[in-house]
């Protein structure tokens, strides 16, 4: 069975926080802001059919002091109701490097393309800052503090309304098709 991504429940959302992200805290506890939203989507991904990870996306503006915190302005242009937040992204460490996560975040950002999403953004643990970096996004490059959690980045990816750039070999963008 090849790998895949698919919608889960928020049940197993709020167990694989708690057992990969969040071990001190209950999964009852593990509810995020815009969990219930009728456009937030929780992703799961499965190799051989075994749950092996999670992420959620959820339509939510930067916050002013959030931006502040973290160095400035950086959302591109996008007005606030086109900012989805990227959450509880995490993959079981026997699967790591195998293409989960990427599938996953790609899965979340063509579900807030679809939606009408300019931006994706996420506050990143600074061990996983080069995974986000390696999948397109930008870091604001001043470091803050999440209490329990440790150094974070805010990290912020556009989303190009017609599909993705790419680099001519001349090294100039085109857009790619949809
Ligand atoms: C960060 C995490 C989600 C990555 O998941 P993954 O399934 O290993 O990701 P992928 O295999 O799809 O990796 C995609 C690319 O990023 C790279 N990458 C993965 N983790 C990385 C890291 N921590 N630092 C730098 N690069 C990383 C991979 O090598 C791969 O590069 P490639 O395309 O050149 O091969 C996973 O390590 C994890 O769950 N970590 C613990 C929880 C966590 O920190 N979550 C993020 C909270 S903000």
């Amino acid at each position: 069975m090849d790998p895949e991504v698919r919608p889960i429940g928020i049940e197993q959302i709020r167990l694989l926080r708690h057992r990969l992200l969040r071990p001190r805290h209950p999964p009852e506890e593990l509810v995020y802001l815009g969990d219930d939203a009728p456009d937030t989507l929780h992703l799961g991904a499965f190799e051989g059919g075994e749950l092996v990870g999670i992420a959620s996306v959820v339509r939510e503006a930067i916050a002013p002091e959030l931006g502040i915190q973290a160095g400035g302005g950086p959302a591109h242009g996008a007005p606030p109701h086109a900012q989805w937040r990227l959450r509880g992204m995490a993959t079981f460490p026997h699967v790591r490097g195998r293409g989960h996560g990427a599938r996953l975040v790609e899965g979340c950002l063509e579900h807030a393309r679809g939606l009408g999403g300019r931006l994706l953004w996420c506050t990143a643990r600074l061990s996983a800052e080069g995974f986000y970096r390696r999948l397109g996004f930008e870091g604001r490059g001043r470091v803050f503090g999440v209490p329990g959690l440790g150094p974070h980045e805010l990290m912020v990816r556009v989303i190009w309304p017609d599909g993705e750039p790419s680099r001519t070999a001349e090294g100039s963008i085109r857009r790619g098709p949809r």
